[in-house]
């Protein structure tokens, strides 16, 4: 046989080699007797991925995919052209633009509205499909209870998909399944892969159906998450709970010093409850008024907190929404949202604790210059 047709046959046999890690899967087929078809359907390393988040959330079924906006896509694929959709205001920069420019285009009936609203039921209409929310909401931090959610689109009628965006939260502190949601969306390339070196995106559910349909959606549209991500992500999982624990002492500490701090208006932070049991890592600080001018100042003098949109990573990172996660809003909306200049979101890494407040002291001190 020649040698060029030898090295196209030549594998490895690895089911002796029993490594203590699942390697990476990098191929985008598998032959004809594999338990798998082709990389866009499913992989050993997407499985396994899978498998940790169901195990993690307590659910029957999570779906990777390449990114949190892709999880966001898949989800608003679920309705149909003349359903009508309700998003909740307070939500991620991109979320808010996506749903707004997209669902003409898909022939959605859309409403942003304040789900909290006591009158949240006017809102609904007999085509409402669909409830989207995060919660603890981006920005402000608002807990929104997902239990009346559930019951009020109950009482309007029977299935109403109640989708929320747990990517603040995790299955770690708050498990909307179990509390009346029907799916779940996540942003893994936060907390999940939590250093800041690859995308992610989850959709969870316990309905067979629904995660058939997120499965078929995933396999035509392309946009299952790639092996090594996966890989990336699985390893990742390894120290989540530690990394989950670690940023809410973090975050303990650093409140309290923050709440010493004279130039800071308010604090925000969710409450906490018997829907979410925990949080860590993120929070957003308001500047009073008369520093407004100076508040970019402060976060250029920030040394340890990266500036941009990394986020709930072992990094500290700092950033104002008003020009970074809800950039691509009119100043009208951001004014709305009650976003402006002043409002800045730290999250909290895992540098020491006394260094963080050393650095964010010196900042502070440049607003009064
Ligand atoms: C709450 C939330 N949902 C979704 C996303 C989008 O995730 P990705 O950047 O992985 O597409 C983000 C990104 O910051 C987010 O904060």
């Amino acid at each position: 046989m020649d040698r060029i047709t030898q090295i196209l046959h030549t594998r490895v046999n690895i089911s002796g080699a029993k490594p203590n890690v699942t390697p990476q899967f990098q191929c985008s087929s598998f032959l004809a007797d594999s338990d798998y078809f082709y990389t866009r359907k499913g992989n050993p390393n997407a499985s396994e991925l899978e498998e940790v988040l169901q195990v993690l959330e307590g659910c029957r079924f999570a779906r990777v995919v390449t990114t949190g906006m892709s999880a966001i896509t898949v989800a608003l694929r679920l309705l149909r052209p003349g359903d009508h959709l309700l998003v909740d205001r307070l939500i991620y920069g991109c979320t808010y633009k996506f749903f707004k420019d997209f669902c003409t285009h898909y022939g959605i009936d859309l409403d942003f509205v304040d789900v909290t609203h006591p009158d949240l039921k006017q809102a609904f209409k007999p085509n409402t499909r669909m409830v989207f929310f995060e919660t603890p909401t981006n920005p402000f931090l608002k807990t929104i209870s997902i239990k009346r959610i559930r019951e009020v689109a109950d009482e309007f009628g029977p299935g109403i998909k109640i989708v929320v965006d747990n990517t603040w939260a995790t299955p770690y502190f708050q498990k909307p399944l179990e509390l009346g949601a029907d799916l779940c969306v996540y942003s893994a390339t936060k907390f999940y892969s939590g250093h800041s070196d690859c995308m992610g995106g989850v959709l969870s559910t316990n309905d067979e159906n629904l995660a058939e349909t997120i499965s078929q959606i995933r396999f035509y549209s392309g946009c299952i998450l790639d092996p090594h991500s996966c890989w990336l992500i699985r390893r990742s999982m390894q120290t989540f709970s530690l990394r989950m624990e670690g940023h809410q002492t973090v975050l303990r500490e650093m409140k309290e010093f923050l709440q010493g701090q004279e130039e800071i208006e308010k604090i925000y932070l969710p409450e906490i409850n018997s829907q979410l049991q925990g949080y860590g890592c993120i929070l957003f600080i308001e500047l009073k008024r008369q520093f407004e001018d100076r508040a970019d100042a402060f976060v250029r003098h920030l040394k340890l907190f990266e500036r941009g949109t990394s986020m709930a990573s072992v990094v500290s990172a700092v950033a104002q929404p008003f020009s970074g996660s809800h950039l691509s809003l009119s100043c009208q909306e951001k004014d709305e949202m009650g976003i402006s200049p002043r409002l800045i979101r730290l999250c909290f890494g895992f540098e020491k604790p006394a260094d963080l407040k050393e650095d964010l002291k010196n900042a502070f001190s440049k607003l009064h210059e």
